[in-house]
């Protein structure tokens, strides 16, 4: 009897568990604090191929490679010190539109594309003089 209750405990405590670890694992496939939550893959993915070019980079520019597994990248990771760089920029882009091109405020700033990376970037990561 007492061998049997032992049993469920420990199968409880494991499936617990492995419900814990599920739940960490969704919330780590994103991490993003200037985009919005709820964008879609499509749409993230769209934006980051705009840097890409925008500053003729590769996305290793701004992520750092998964440990043990070459040629790929923990996206997740805020690891590489140039992916905080781009937020600050991120952040500053959405500012000057929302202050200068924001006129309506049922869209969200972040999509506004006025002025982008691109505008001053020109395909460098350090912003051509002339
Ligand atoms: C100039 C820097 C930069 C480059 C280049 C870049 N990224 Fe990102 N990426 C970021 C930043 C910054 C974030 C987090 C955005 C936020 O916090 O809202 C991010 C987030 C992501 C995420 C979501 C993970 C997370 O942090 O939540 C994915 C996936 C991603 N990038 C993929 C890519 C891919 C694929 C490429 C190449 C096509 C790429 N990135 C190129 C800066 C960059
Ligand atoms: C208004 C002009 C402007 C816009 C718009 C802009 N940047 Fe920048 N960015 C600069 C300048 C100028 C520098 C160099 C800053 C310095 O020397 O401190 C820079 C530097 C950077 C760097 C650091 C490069 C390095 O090698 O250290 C990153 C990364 C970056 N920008 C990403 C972005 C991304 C991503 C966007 C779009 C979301 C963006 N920038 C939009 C002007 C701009």
């Amino acid at each position: 009897m007492l061998k049997k209750r032992k049993l469920l405990v420990t199968a409880f405590l494991i499936t617990g568990v492995t419900a814990a670890v599920a739940a960490v694992n969704l919330t780590k496939e994103r991490n993003l604090k200037v985009l919005p939550k709820d964008i879609s893959d499509q749409k993230l993915d769209s934006i980051m191929q705009t840097y890409n070019i925008a500053l003729g980079v590769k996305c290793s520019f701004c992520h750092v490679p998964l440990k043990n597994i070459p040629d790929s990248l923990d996206y997740v990771s805020d690891a590489e010190p140039m992916k905080e760089t781009a937020r600050k920029m991120m952040l500053m882009t959405i500012h000057i539109n929302k202050t200068n091109f924001y006129f309506d405020s049922t869209k969200r700033p972040e999509y506004l594309n006025v002025v982008t990376c691109k505008t001053c970037h020109r395909g460098e990561p350090f912003p051509p003089e002339n």
